[in-house]
């Protein structure tokens, strides 16, 4: 590790040779950072007027979109850092806001600069009644997700100046927006499906603490919100505030590749959130639990895990092959949030024996399954009193600072361009058309499609 190590620190470059087979010729072709540019292997032909090699990567497993200085992730070790931070640190010290700003601007702040940070946040929590008025039209059972990816979206044509995504004044202005609203929007999601009165942003609480009081105000005062709730709270917005090239985060970064305004980018962000292979899977993990109903069902369920009838959610990762150290950190303060509310929760239980079964099961450790951040967090949620629909909506209120981050980082980037893979064609080419009345085809009248297999789906 230790030459890999400094010719990475001082940039040195190294190269590949490529012999291709085919026609026996040789290229050498440049490493940087243990990474080879895919367009070198353009020049790799049989014949001259061929288009060149390409590489075959469906879901990005193998792929760098980019340079990045924000989160590190080492995922065969379990370490997760931001801006070189490890998140053990920034969860112990830190609040989420600070963390947010140490994403949006690559440092720590200083004591003035994070009071301004905050004041600002702060101070723009408020959304324009008419967007209250959309959301107030939504159906009433509508799933708070397609709520706030709708109000993301809308929020681009309140704040049409954002399209001048070079303005550093628009774009500070985006990134403390999007920070700052997200928490209400998402209350005002939580509320419409509860039939429930909107609740306004308070400025004298913290940012944790004022969506617990967006959440749950009802005829007092003033509300004021159980510390522990909002320290577990704030802490599980720093453990979601970014995750490096994650599905969301690829989705913000390929829309705003297009240059369209911030808001687009991150409504698609949102949009990718909602999967159940990425953000909605603590809220798939909270209906398994319940599903099994108890620790002695534990033994049937895993063997359906194995025999592919369905998924252990909340477990497995595309980068961490290790434990996710952020699953380690919300652990701890499950019992802690099950105190501060006075609960004795079952599906605790259900959710250790869970996990002790599985990382005793050859199945999980040979495929380094390890549980991931939505194990407990939905736990956690639950225990706050938040119905499972909402899972996702507060995994997308932190992860916009990443977001927004991650955006800002890529339009200053001058090796970026519009996002634009390539593709393997694999249908007909150059068929004579024939007219529909010489056309032979199958008697059955076509409709919707038999239901397919459900075939083991992979993503990130
Ligand atoms: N339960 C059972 N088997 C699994 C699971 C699981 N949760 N995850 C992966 N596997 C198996 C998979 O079937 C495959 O087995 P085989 O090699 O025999 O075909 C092997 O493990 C490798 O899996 P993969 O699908 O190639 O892994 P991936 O990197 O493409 O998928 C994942 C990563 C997170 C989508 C997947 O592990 C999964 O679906 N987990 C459950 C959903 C979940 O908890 N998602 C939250 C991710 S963390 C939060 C976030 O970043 O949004």
């Amino acid at each position: 590790m230790g030459t890999e190590e400094s010719s990475i620190e001082s940039g040195v470059s190294e190269t590949l040779t490529i012999t291709d087979n085919r026609t026996g010729k040789s290229y050498e072709v440049p490493i940087t950072d243990e990474t080879i540019r895919a367009i070198d292997l353009r020049q790799i032909k049989v014949n001259p007027d061929d288009f060149g090699m390409m590489t075959y990567d469906p879901a990005y497993t193998n792929t760098a979109s980019c340079r990045s200085a924000i989160t590190y992730i080492d995922g065969d070790k379990g370490i997760l850092q931001h801006r070189g931070y490890p998140i053990e640190a920034l969860c112990e010290h830190s609040s989420y806001l600070e963390v947010a700003y140490l994403l949006v601007f690559g440092e720590l702040p200083t004591t003035p600069q994070l009071e301004r940070w905050v004041w600002d946040v702060t101070h723009h929590t408020f959304v324009h009644e008419d967007i209250k008025a959309m959301l107030e039209g939504f159906r009433y059972d509508a799933h708070p997700m397609g709520m706030l990816v709708s109000a993301v979206g809308a929020m681009s044509t309140f704040y049409p100046d954002a399209k001048m995504i070079e303005d550093p004044e628009e774009r500070y202005m985006a990134a403390i927006r999007m920070i700052a609203k997200m928490p209400t929007l998402a209350a005002f999601s939580y509320r419409h499906s509860l039939g429930l009165p909107y609740i306004y942003p308070d400025n004298d609480l913290s940012y944790a603490g004022n969506f617990l009081n967006m959440l749950r105000k009802m005829t007092e005062v003033k509300f004021e919100p159980d510390p522990r709730l909002e320290r577990a709270l704030d802490v599980l917005f720093i453990l979601h505030a970014d995750h490096e090239q994650n599905c969301s985060t690829s989705a913000v970064r390929s829309v705003g590749s297009s240059q369209v305004d911030p808001y687009s980018a991150v409504a698609a962000g949102v949009a990718a959130l909602y999967g159940p292979l990425h953000g909605g899977a603590n809220e798939q993990v909270l209906r398994m639990l319940r599903r099994i109903e108890t620790v002695d069902n534990i033994p049937d369920f895993l063997n359906g895990v194995k025999a592919r009838e369905e998924k252990l959610m909340g477990f497995g990762h595309r980068v961490y092959k290790n434990y996710d150290p952020r699953a380690r950190i919300i652990k701890k303060h499950v019992d802690e949030v099950l105190d501060a509310v006075g609960l004795d929760n079952p599906l605790v239980e259900i959710a250790t024996e869970l996990e002790k079964r599985a990382l005793d099961d050859e199945f999980f450790t040979s495929r380094k399954l390890y549980p991931n951040v939505d194990f407990y967090s939905g736990l956690i949620y639950e225990a706050l009193g938040i119905p499972a629909a909402m899972f996702t909506v507060i995994f997308a209120i932190p992860r916009t600072s990443g977001w927004i981050s991650q955006w800002l980082e890529m339009t200053d980037d001058s090796e970026q361009k519009i996002a634009r893979p390539r593709q393997i064609y694999t249908g007909d080419r150059d068929l004579d058309y024939v007219p529909i009345e010489d056309r032979n085809g199958p008697e059955k009248i076509a409709g919707p499609p038999a239901r397919r297999p459900v075939k083991s789906r992979r993503g990130a």
